[in-house]
């Protein structure tokens, strides 16, 4: 079993270069490779790679996650994140191998407050969702096997992320004001590189599991919990905090304008995932707290 895993580097490459490896002969590669070209913006390269591994599996973690930036970047944006997944897609299906993909709640447009199922309307409010979401249909389109998964608000021990951010401001500030109506479920990068390596384990036994699937931690919470809890972990683990245990105030989005619009509601129902692979998604806060044991 070959497999050819593109943005080795990122937050899931990089937990993926782990939960991958025992699947088979990993041929891992990021944007700077130089002996195989795994830049998305070079799309000719990119297949060329492809054709030159020869893979059963090719696992995309690569894409432009700058959520902001993309609005002032749209042509690079839909090259990384609908183009050259489009380019992995055509020569998965030339070749008959599986494609996995990422993408994200940011394909819908956040109204309401039930967890969204695979069925329901994409409506993407940036053009973050909306080079997702044609990445996603490129994919279906291709005919190729294919794993998409949808996550949320993935973040990893490595690199920043917002735990992080918010552990250095508890330790600076008196106060911090953090957004609380945005809903959704922190998840780990580790737990989804770990679902992808059990679920392509039973795809390729069952081909017939071929689709798109919605995978984020258990349970909910909003920017403001996530940081709550994080700031509250902190302190029982003896880390010193400035800030107060009721001076974490809950804020509304439009405290923080950004040039990109953020779904309010990013729940993600995870029954079809669960049903089809028998796998259980442990709640946010467990992998969060396992995080936080890393870098405290
Ligand atoms: N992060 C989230 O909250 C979140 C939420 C929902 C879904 N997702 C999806 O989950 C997947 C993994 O995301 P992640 O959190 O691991 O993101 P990440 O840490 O930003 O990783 C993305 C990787 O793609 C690389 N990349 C950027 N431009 C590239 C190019 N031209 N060619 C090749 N590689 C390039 C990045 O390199 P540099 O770092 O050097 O730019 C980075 O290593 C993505 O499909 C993302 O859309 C993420």
């Amino acid at each position: 079993m070959k497999i050819l895993l593109l943005g080795k580097g990122g937050q899931v490459g990089w937990e993926l270069q782990r939960s991958l490896a025992p699947l088979g002969e990993l041929v891992a590669v990021d944007f700077d490779s130089t002996e195989l070209c795994g830049d998305f913006t070079n799309l000719v390269g990119l297949a060329d790679t492809v054709r030159a591994v020869a893979p059963d599996i090719i696992v995309n973690a690569a894409a432009h996650t700058a959520v902001d930036k993309a609005e002032s970047e749209s042509e690079l944006a839909r090259t990384i994140n609908a183009l050259a997944p489009g380019v992995l897609a055509a020569e998965a299906r030339r070749s008959g191998a599986w494609l996995v993909h990422y993408s994200t709640d940011y394909v819908f447009d956040g109204s309401g407050n039930q967890p969204w199922t695979e069925d329901d309307q994409s409506g993407p409010l940036s053009v973050y969702g909306q080079t997702k979401l044609e990445g996603e249909q490129a994919i279906l389109a291709s005919g190729c096997k294919h794993l998409i998964f949808r996550t949320s608000w993935v973040y990893a021990a490595r690199g920043g992320n917002f735990a992080k951010t918010m552990l250095r401001l508890a330790k600076e500030r008196d106060s911090l004001s953090v957004i609380d109506d945005q809903i959704g479920a922190p998840t780990g990068a580790d737990l989804l590189a770990d679902v992808t390596a059990h679920a392509l384990r039973l795809a390729l036994q069952r081909p017939e599991v071929s689709g798109l699937y919605h995978l984020a931690a258990g349970g909910e919470t909003s920017w403001h919990g996530y940081a709550s809890f994080v700031v509250a972990f902190a302190r029982q683990a003896g880390i010193e905090i400035k800030v107060g245990p009721d001076a974490i105030l809950p804020v509304r989005t439009s405290a923080f304008p950004t040039p990109a619009t953020r779904p309010k509601n990013s729940r993600l129902n995870t029954e079809k995932l669960h049903q089809t692979f028998g796998l259980v998604l442990p709640h946010w806060q467990s992998g969060v707290a396992r995080m936080l044991t890393e870098i405290l």
